[in-house]
């Protein structure tokens, strides 16, 4: 499999609910933390979110709706899974897109038991009349649902019984506020340090019942970009390194080997970043450049570069979006050991772009 191809549909796949991931997406789910004390790092989202769960049980009252937003496979839906088992109540999986009409969410919200958690996964693509219907059953407890169409349409209030909303988003800022301030708590997730994904390494490997040693684990940390899913992921690839071609033990070298053969490199960029970086250097001397022409150079869609690549080259000061278009910083000449146009001047159209586009 393709961890680059991977990365760019495992959103959208998993929106869509299909389990096309199979094996991958099983060992995902024993990996999953089941409670707060496993759970590893994001410690003002852990505090936080005890105090507001330890609160709710103590006056045996449903927990106040909870927003969690950040990155991809940072563990919002492991976070859901948390907060349904620290209430020790149940758990309804949803996601905004799932949610076409009001309808839809009316049937969920009428057949939730009291206390029961409803997770609701990339709530920011929610159709606008279930987000209008949401307001009301966040708030009040209570829906209208509506029979018959034009004039004679009638709404019937449904009262629905006290449940803890849990909205996941990796677009916070996409949410209307009306919908965001209605949430009691928001957690926002941060990109993990690398000692906190050594430990997560670690743990899974134990899991999955790897023999591991702590550069090994470091190794593997380190070039997983701040994401858990993405230290498990290259980690299950490593174990099958290790063991088809060395003895099963993972070292340093044997995850650097490996993760040599999968293409990540030892900062964690995979084939499309490098493919990205490389076109912005090599093809249009380090920008600047617009985004379409870049995702044609390296055969990717627009959406990919963008969502896929970018943000974490932007984020590892590697490359930066200006109003003129993509521009490569010194540190990805560095990265990729080239070597700058000469007195190219500060990323314009200085004398390195003239021979590419012959004036
Ligand atoms: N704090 C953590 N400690 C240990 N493992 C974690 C942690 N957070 C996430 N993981 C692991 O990372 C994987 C991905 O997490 P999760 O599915 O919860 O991410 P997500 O934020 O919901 O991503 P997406 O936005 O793509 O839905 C999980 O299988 C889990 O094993
Ligand atoms: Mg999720």
């Amino acid at each position: 499999m393709n961890w680059d191809d991977e990365t760019a549909s495992a959103h959208e796949e998993r929106i869509v609910g299909a389990a096309a991931e199979g094996d991958d997406q099983a060992v995902e789910a024993a990996l999953r933390p089941k409670d707060l004390g496993e759970f590893i790092g994001q410690e003002k989202v852990r505090q936080q979110l005890d105090l507001v769960l330890k609160a709710a049980r103590q006056r045996g009252a449903t927990a106040d709706h909870v927003l969690l937003s950040g990155a991809p496979g940072l563990g919002k839906t492991t976070l859901s899974m948390i907060i349904a088992a620290e209430m020790n109540a149940p758990i309804r999986i949803t996601s905004g897109p799932a949610i076409q009409h009001a309808g839809d969410l009316a049937a969920i919200l009428s057949s939730l038991q009291e206390g029961e958690i409803l997770f609701l996964d990339e709530i920011h693509r929610m159709s606008r009349p279930a987000e209008e219907m949401l307001y009301m059953a966040m708030e009040d407890f209570r829906v209208d649902v509506i029979v018959g169409k034009g004039p004679g349409a009638t709404a019937i209030p449904l009262d629905l019984p006290p449940f803890t909303l849990v909205g996941a988003t990796t677009r916070a800022g996409l949410l209307p506020p009306p919908l965001r301030d209605r949430f009691g708590f928001t957690a926002h997730m941060e990109f993990y340090e690398p000692h906190e994904l050594e430990r997560v390494v670690t743990r899974s490997a134990g899991l999955l019942d790897v023999e591991i040693d702590p550069a090994g684990a470091a190794e593997i940390a380190g070039r997983s970009r701040g994401t858990p899913r993405i230290a498990n992921r290259l980690l299950r690839r490593v174990r099958d390194y290790a063991q088809v071609r060395a003895d099963g033990v993972i070292t340093r070298e044997v995850a650097g080997a490996a993760l040599g053969v999968y293409e990540v490199d030892s900062r964690g960029l995979d084939r499309l970043d490098r493919a990205v970086l490389e076109a912005l250097l090599k093809l249009f001397g380090g920008g600047p450049v617009g985004l379409s022409t870049l995702a044609v150079a390296v055969g990717e869609e627009r959406e990919t570069v963008e969502e896929v690549a970018e943000p974490f080259l932007v984020r590892e000061g590697l490359l930066a979006r200006t109003p003129r278009g993509r521009v490569a910083t010194p540190a990805a000449w560095t990265h990729l050991g080239l070597v700058p146009p000469q007195a190219a001047g500060p990323a314009g159209a200085g004398p390195g772009q003239q021979g590419l586009f012959g004036s």
